[in-house]
């Protein structure tokens, strides 16, 4: 067993839930309403990713400890489990069944809703499907779904979700693995489950591969029908993809754009056209990348939260990975998601808060902004330097790795005539030789202080 850990890139990277296919490099997508959706997309800047279904009513932040690999702490059995723990097979009975006891019955997605927009939040993919095949919407395919009348939920959460975002100004996306651990023809489960993949030889039965093909399909065709405006289809589980499972991933693009024009496809880790934009996950890239991407990053340990009071990342570190992703020319996806319950863990409540105090003063900078030109470089002696840019304006930010931001001296290129300290007072410059000098001795805010930047 694997140390007990944050998620990290290498541990996601061994269970295949990143990188996986051959990089022939970024692919700008040929349809003109995609790529200008995807500008806008971009604005958005800020998103948050919901993750919720069965495996938080068991403890756990996903559905990976139905398959057998033993990839990291998260694929381990829950200790919820009151069988023999070496009982696979008794293990995903167990499983699934508890479709009928997660009730969520606290669950109010308005109150998911105004928190992330308090935070500033733009838009919100939600796990409509997770590896397990739980779907959290009203799938007519399937009767392991949260509205069927065996489930304990007995409600239409994606509805609720995409209801309740939307109404708080927010756009919405559907996260949706292509993997299905529920259904027969993804996995026979009269034959051994080793690992994340098919376990039966496609070959030689054909149509049982077509049909999950076609279910597949049919799910994100009614996902993309029934429930309004989706910005993003987020494909999970990269592991299914051609030669090995070739799951149509052409003929789902086109018929996503069929009923949604434009909507931007990222069939996630999968280099090629359907990858609109790049997701690197809990990691934040070095340096400026010229496509779009998304760095997704939990706030809480896990993708959802797996107690009343789950601990939280500092807000110090989520201000500090917002302004590096934003001048680096990427979205900040924040992974949050109820408990068992349904609830929202007061200390998620408080980091959103937290994060909105800060955007409501320094987001006129982040929101929409790009990377500044790599030439200008900026540094000062105590905090670390970032730079933006947006409307043609220069913004400066000075991150502490804790809460307090200490005084600096700033150095940048290029000349000045003023600094806004934004939330606080003008600042005088000095300017020589081409770069200007910024004594900064407090600043208004915590985290990291930003600076807009005056020329001439
Ligand atoms: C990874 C995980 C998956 C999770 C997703 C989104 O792909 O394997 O379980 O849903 O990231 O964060």
């Amino acid at each position: 067993m694997t140390d007990n850990v944050d998620l990290d890139p290498a541990g996601l990277e061994a269970a295949g839930a990143l990188g996986g296919s051959e990089d022939l490099g970024y692919q700008w997508p040929t349809d003109p309403l995609v790529v200008k959706n995807l500008k806008h997309w971009q604005d958005l800047t800020f998103g948050v990713i919901i993750h919720w279904g069965i495996y938080s009513a068991i403890g756990q932040g996903g559905s990976w400890s139905l398959h057998r690999d033993n990839l990291g702490w998260f694929t381990d059995k829950s200790s919820q489990f009151p069988g023999d723990p070496n009982d696979d097979a008794g293990y995903q009975d167990w499983y699934y069944d508890q479709a009928k006891t997660f009730r969520g019955e606290d669950f109010n997605a308005s109150e998911w809703a105004e928190a992330c927009a308090r935070a500033g939040m733009k838009y919100c993919i939600f796990t409509t499907k997770h590896h397990d095949g739980f779907c959290m919407y009203d799938s007519d395919y399937t009767n392991f779904k949260a509205t069927s009348e065996s489930s304990g939920l007995r409600r239409d959460i994606l509805r609720e979700v995409v209801d309740a975002f939307r109404g708080a100004g927010l756009e919405t996306g559907a996260y949706f693995s292509k993997a299905d651990w529920s259904h027969p023809c993804y996995w026979d489960r009269s034959k051994r489950i080793h690992d994340r993949f098919h376990n039966y030889d496609i070959e030689s039965q054909p149509k049982r591969w077509q049909r999950f093909v076609e279910f597949t399909m049919d799910q994100i065709t009614e996902i993309l029908s029934h429930y309004g405006p989706m910005n993003v289809l987020w494909l999970d589980a990269g592991w299914v993809r051609a030669p090995e499972e070739p799951i149509g991933i052409d003929d789902i693009a086109a018929r996503a754009r069929e009923l949604q024009p434009g909507i931007i496809v990222v069939d996630r880790a999968v280099h090629g056209p359907h990858e609109n934009y790049r997701t690197p996950e809990q990691e934040v890239p070095e340096g400026v990348l010229d496509y779009p991407w998304e760095a997704c990053l939990t706030l809480t340990k896990e993708w959802c939260s797996l107690s009343p009071d789950d601990p939280v990342k500092p807000t110090s570190s989520i201000i500090a990975n917002l302004i590096k992703i934003v001048s680096r020319g990427g979205n900040y996806l924040l992974g949050i998601g109820p408990d068992a319950t349904g609830h929202m863990p007061g200390s998620v409540r408080r980091g959103l808060r937290e994060i909105g105090e800060w955007m409501d003063v320094c987001g006129t900078g982040i929101m929409a902004a790009r990377p500044a030109d790599p030439d200008i470089t900026a540094h000062g002696d105590n905090l670390e330097w970032y730079l933006t840019s947006k409307d043609s304006h220069l913004f400066a930010w000075g991150v502490a790795n804790e809460n307090n931001v200490s005084p600096d001296r700033l150095i940048v290129d290029g000349e000045y005539a003023l600094a806004r300290v934004l939330g606080g007072s003008d600042l005088e410059t000095r300017v020589s030789g081409g770069r200007t000098v910024i004594d900064i001795s407090s600043s208004p805010t915590q985290y990291a202080v930003g600076l807009e930047l005056i020329e001439r």
